[in-house]
């Protein structure tokens, strides 16, 4: 398509396909703040739709300009779609203590929610396993924060013998486990789920935190005492934030968390989940679904702006931490309010 065709409506895809439109959204992206990747995993979305869901990086106006810098089409700019405000000001605030003397495990530490986490609860006073697929991330926390009792464990949680050498980096002691790695879907609607993105989905999703709980509670039953925060998500709440896979996995997520919760009350075991909205993280979501572009789209429209990775923490350190002495098996959405729309 001749960049002089190229419009708001053009999707990011034919846009980084024409030389001049490319150079022109690498100006706007670098301009805007933000990372190159931001437009990985989004080249079906058009300019407009991009507008509600980049928290107000990119505005109604930047597109106008961007439109005319390649002489394509002045029009069509949805001023109707407002970016979401982007959301208050705030500063971590380290609990001194918090996890003095406590194990942790935590999943996904390697990046967005997990490192986070991770983080914080280290920064807090605990021993914290830092367990990744990624070798290169743990690398980096583990430079980053040398001041920090992290210990790297590389592994893949849905595989069981990675999943025996998370638990044996603990050295025989684990008071916490935060289930947080997971993966995205690509949006689509049952009938276009393939074999492969269902399963690669339910393993990483949902195999990987059953595995590394049946793993973990049998330590906490020993020592009759244990808290684990599973990572749910808006998707475990409701039909309309993500495909089928990523859907089914979250709310299968939340059925762990009750019924786990349930059985192992007594023993003395909190378990509970944390349903996250929108974050800035590393995590790639893909529109290859004309149905699911159509149907998700105007819900995601809606949503608070996505918040950086550490107010999850806040909430999942709550749950995992003796502060939250008196919660068993509840469903904490972090979401800025997300579900309430
Ligand atoms: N970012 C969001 O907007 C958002 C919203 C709702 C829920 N969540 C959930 O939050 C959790 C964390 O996601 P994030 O956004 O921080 O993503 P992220 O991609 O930034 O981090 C996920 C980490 O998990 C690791 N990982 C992936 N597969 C693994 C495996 N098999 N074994 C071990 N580690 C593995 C990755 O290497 C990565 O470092 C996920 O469960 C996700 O579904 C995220």
């Amino acid at each position: 398509m001749p960049a002089s065709d190229l419009s708001a409506d053009s999707t990011i895809g034919d846009w980084l396909a024409d030389p001049a439109g490319s150079a022109a959204l690498g100006r706007l992206l670098s301009g805007s703040g933000a990372s190159p990747s931001a437009f990985d995993g989004a080249h079906q979305l058009t300019l407009n739709e991009l507008v509600p869901l980049s928290s107000g990086a990119f505005t109604p106006d930047d597109i106008a300009r961007l439109v005319e810098e390649v002489g394509g089409k002045v029009v069509e700019v949805a001023s109707s779609v407002t970016p979401a405000p982007r959301a208050p000001e705030w500063k971590e605030v380290i609990i001194s203590g918090r996890f003095a003397g406590k194990t942790v495990i935590v999943t996904g530490a390697g990046s967005g929610i997990g490192r986070a986490t991770a983080v914080r609860i280290a920064k807090e006073g605990g021993r914290v396993v830092a367990a990744d697929i990624s070798e290169e991330r743990l690398q980096q926390l583990l430079e980053e924060h040398a001041e920090l009792d992290l210990i790297a464990a590389h592994g893949d949680i849905s595989n069981g013998a990675d999943v025996e050498r998370i638990v044996a980096a603990a050295g025989g002691r684990i008071d916490g486990l935060a289930n947080v790695a997971g993966i995205m879907d690509n949006m689509s609607p049952l009938h276009e789920v393939s074999d492969e993105l269902w399963d690669r989905v339910l393993r990483i999703n949902l195999t990987g935190m059953f595995k590394l709980s049946r793993a973990v509670i049998p330590f906490m039953l020993d020592a009759g005492s244990g808290s684990i925060v599973n990572v749910a998500s808006e998707s475990a709440l409701r039909g309309s934030s993500s495909g089928l896979a990523y859907t089914a996995s979250k709310h299968a997520v939340v059925g762990i968390t009750r019924s786990s919760a349930f059985m192992y009350g007594p023993s003395g075991l909190r378990i509970n989940c944390v349903a996250p909205g929108s974050t800035v993280t590393n995590i790639q979501a893909s529109f290859d679904s004309a149905l699911g572009r159509e149907r998700i789209l105007p819900v995601l429209a809606l949503a608070p702006a996505p918040v950086p990775a550490d107010r999850l923490a806040a909430s999942i350190t709550f749950l995992l931490s003796d502060d939250g002495v008196n919660l068993n098996g509840v469903v904490l959405p972090s979401d800025g309010g997300q579900s309430v729309i």
